[in-house]
């Protein structure tokens, strides 16, 4: 006979938002039980920062999230804030540090961050049940019963988070989505978001030489901007500039990339041609960037001639293969390396004060299941943290 088991609250997820929604739970006095199909909970927060945690950002605002309802983040966003995880963070006497931007690392391993979660859900009696792999999920009237081959756990409160799919190695699944539907919730269409970009063949060929190399530049799609690296590698663009940008490109938009955006090459490169006309172009040119780079976006161009050699339209035509490069990716590299997943469950479904559906009393959802995603930079844990606050206190 499968083993019974009543709670006050059943949260599926033990990764971000479910461990601060299950504290802020137990902290009210709620018997609370965390549910999660991994053989170790928060997996996601151990990889993330490469390896540090970006546990905040100190700049949030709504405007570091989208979704189609923008107005959706900012409650929750308002009443848990950077700075109450950061007191969360100091009280454990963890140092940390601001990287660049407001991105607030762990000074230790990531691990820090999780075991503070780990210690604070034991010292509030909190269940953590993992290797839990449910097979169906009902309501009887008021109550949900969550069941695998050997258990059944009911209440009257369920608490959906299982964050979406990226990173399906960290044991990422639509899970959260499939339970929306079941229970008559919108989903809004989803894809992946703060992913690298994918070459086709001609841009392959024309940067293959520059795999594992950064550039600092200004990177455009549908009127959306960001001023950060792009790394080139050998399957496409990657690096902060090229993840921010991902999140708001669907296929067959063009990207538009400007090297040095804070400086008017063409300009320049008149200038010199009166003051140092006798000046070879690719040296001038080097002084800006590295000669592999430039000789890739130049590519079939002679540039070893001495400035006064050329045309004021040949030198506008080598600023502008510098300085507006446009091009439109293949593709991405999909859920596989996707830090986040864009859209999700309707926030016009959900309550933004309580996290509740709208539609079923007792089902509630936080974190990336939802149709809010962050930006690089903290953003998408200080959703985790906020989302899963706000649901946990009003259980
Ligand atoms: P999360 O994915 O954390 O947790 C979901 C949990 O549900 C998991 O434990 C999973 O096992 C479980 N689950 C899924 N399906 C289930 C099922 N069917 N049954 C039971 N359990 C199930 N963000 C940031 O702000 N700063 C950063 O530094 C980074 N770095 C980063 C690096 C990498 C490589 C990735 C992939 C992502 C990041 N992120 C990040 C994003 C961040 O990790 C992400 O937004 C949050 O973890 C989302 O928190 P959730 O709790 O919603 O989902």
């Amino acid at each position: 006979m499968n083993k019974q088991q009543t709670t006050d609250v059943v949260i599926i997820g033990a990764g971000a938002a479910g461990l601060m929604c299950a504290i802020a739970a137990a902290e009210e006095g709620k018997q609370v039980h965390l549910l999660d199909h991994a053989n170790k909970a928060g997996k996601k927060i151990l990889i993330s920062g490469g390896g540090r945690c970006n546990f905040t950002n100190m700049y949030t605002e709504p405007s570091n999230y989208l979704g189609h309802n923008p107005h959706f983040c900012k409650s929750a966003l308002n009443r848990y804030t950077p700075w109450d995880f950061i007191a969360q963070v100091d009280k454990a006497g963890l140092p940390w540090h601001e990287k660049k931007l407001g991105q607030l690392f762990s000074d230790n391993k990531s691990q820090a961050i999780l075991t503070m979660l780990l210690e604070r859900c034991d010292q509030l009696g909190v269940t953590i049940v993992l290797d839990f792999s449910i097979s169906s999920v009902t309501k009887t009237g008021e109550t949900f019963s969550i069941s695998n081959a050997n258990a059944v756990y009911q209440s009257p409160s369920l608490v959906i988070a299982t964050g979406a799919m990226s990173f399906p190695t960290m044991g990422a699944t639509d899970f959260g989505h499939r339970l929306a539907k079941q229970f008559g919730l919108a989903v809004t269409p989803t894809y992946p978001g703060l992913v690298p970009f994918t070459f086709d063949a001609k841009e392959k060929a024309q940067f293959d030489g520059l795999s594992g190399t950064s550039v600092d530049v200004l990177i455009e799609v549908n009127n959306t901007s960001f001023r950060e690296n792009i790394l080139f590698t050998h399957k496409g663009l990657s690096g902060p500039a090229v993840l921010q940008i991902s999140s708001y490109w669907t296929p067959g938009d063009t990207v538009t990339v400007r090297c040095l955006p804070d400086t008017d090459i063409a300009a320049e490169l008149k200038d010199k041609q009166q003051s140092q006309p006798k000046k070879h172009l690719h040296k001038l040119l080097q002084s800006y960037l590295p000669l592999s780079v430039i000789q890739c976006f130049c590519e079939g161009i002679d540039l070893q001639k001495p400035l006064h050699n050329y045309k004021h339209t040949e030198l506008q035509a080598i600023a502008d293969l510098i300085q507006h490069w446009q091009f439109i990716p293949s593709g991405t590299e999909g859920y596989k390396k996707a830090e986040v997943t864009c859209g999700g469950v309707n926030t016009d479904e959900i309550s933004s004060k309580t996290f509740e559906a709208k539609k079923v009393k007792g089902l509630y959802f936080i974190g990336e299941v939802l149709d809010v995603t962050g930006q690089l930079g903290g953003f998408n844990f200080q959703w985790a943290w906020a989302s899963g606050f706000c649901c946990g206190k009003a259980l």
